[in-house]
């Protein structure tokens, strides 16, 4: 028998409590409303959006928007923004409150791209602390009682994270009344690369008085475990060891809860079954996007048939990645992918999927087994970013 790791819940102002600090970590186009949804069926216990941009969100630039939307999701919930302006946050946050009612709104002080840094947010705020500070300060006077989380790295580079600039600006974002801090355990430099530093998010937990979510490099139920154990962090986040798994929270939940390894293995699908999570993840973002289709003003002389079409389209840039994922590993799995490549719409690749399923023998060439299916790939969206 495993030892049981003991999980406490995280109680936020405003009353609200994360039970099962166990989560997902926001990824740009992978955790969608959608992927949500399945990671926290699977018994994630709290997820965030990925980043919207304050201005953007101000603008109502209806994609943007849309990542704040946070209607669909199982509660608590946080909507995440980035800026660098404190009355442009401020007034970004309170727009999101106003229209999506999220529990929490968390701040991302962590994304490496430039197009986010160039402009003084994401991660560059680590640069300057009194801003970071300011940010926090001016969105939580704005918002208050709404709890207002931030996610930080531990540096720019190394020589910054050796400064000890993690600790400081954990502190100084917690004196400004940020009342939970995720701690991304790579530098601006490292981008997603490299490992992630255990010893600062652990620095970063022993140095200030509110929770501190641990992030990075989490991909099995025992990365879980033990960081649990070791960090003195109060809750995890898993980012890519998620992708194409939602199912490693039911994992991690049995493991933590001291379940023998039969029981912990028996948790990892069959292909079948992840087939069949592809496919209703299919018809779930299918869903999703024509819902969100249907609210759009600059939508409303379209008919139901091109409506339906318009999602189709879209809702198959939001699964190809996904799709890619869950079939990694399986017997043939490049020519299943170069098929499943040429889908023109969601429809299409959920009938691809349901021919590999009734046919596999048509894609596995004598000797191709699958890569193994615990690798974590990179999405096109990732390389971008
Ligand atoms: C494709 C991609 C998109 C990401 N987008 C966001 C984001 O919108 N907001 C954020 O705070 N972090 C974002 N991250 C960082 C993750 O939340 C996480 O901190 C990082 O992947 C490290 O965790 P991991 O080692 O478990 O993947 C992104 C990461 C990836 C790979």
């Amino acid at each position: 028998m495993i030892e049981k790791v003991d999980v406490q819940p995280i109680r936020l102002g405003n009353g609200v409590t994360i039970e099962w600090p166990i989560m997902l970590a926001p990824m740009a186009g992978v955790t969608d409303s959608v992927f949500r949804g399945l990671c926290r069926e699977c018994g994630c216990g709290y997820a965030t959006t990925e980043f919207a941009r304050d201005r953007a969100l101000l603008m109502g630039v209806p994609h943007q928007v849309e990542l704040a939307d946070v209607r669909d999701d199982d509660r608590p919930v946080g909507v995440q923004i980035f800026g660098a302006d404190p009355d442009e946050m401020r007034r970004a946050a309170a727009h999101v409150i106003e229209r999506f009612q999220p529990d929490v709104l968390d701040i991302n002080m962590g994304c490496p791209a430039p197009k986010v840094t160039n402009g003084q947010g994401g991660s560059s705020l680590l640069r300057d602390p009194a801003r970071a500070a300011a940010i926090t300060a001016a969105v939580v006077a704005e918002i208050a009682p709404v709890p207002v989380t931030v996610k930080i790295r531990v540096g720019w580079d190394d020589e910054h994270k050796s400064s000890g600039v993690a600790v400081d600006v954990a502190r100084r974002i917690v004196d400004a009344g940020a009342q939970l801090v995720t701690v991304h355990g790579r530098t601006r430099q490292q981008k997603y690369e490299g490992f992630a530093c255990w010893d600062t998010i652990s620095a970063v937990a022993a140095a200030v008085p509110v929770p501190v979510v641990g992030n990075g490099d989490i991909t099995t139920p025992e990365d879980a475990a033990h960081r649990l154990r070791t960090s003195g962090c109060r809750g995890i986040a898993v980012g890519r060891g998620a992708r194409g798994r939602p199912w490693v929270f039911r994992q991690i939940n049995v493991f933590l809860q001291g379940a023998p390894p039969a029981e912990v293995a028996a948790c990892e699908p069959d292909i079948a079954e992840r087939i069949a999570i592809g496919l209703e993840h299919i018809r779930r973002q299918q869903a999703r996007e024509l819902a969100l289709l249907r609210e759009r003003p600059d939508r409303a002389s379209r008919t139901e048939l091109e409506l339906r079409e318009e999602a189709d389209r879209r809702a198959l840039g939001a699964m190809l990645p996904h799709v890619m994922w869950y079939v990694w590993g399986v017997p043939g799995v490049s020519a299943v992918r170069r098929a499943l490549s040429q889908a023109h719409t969601a429809t299409e690749l959920e009938a691809l999927l349901v021919q590999f399923r009734e046919r596999p023998e048509k894609y596995a060439p004598a000797g191709d087994s699958g890569a193994p299916a615990q690798q974590v790939t990179s999405s096109p969206r990732e390389r971008v970013l």
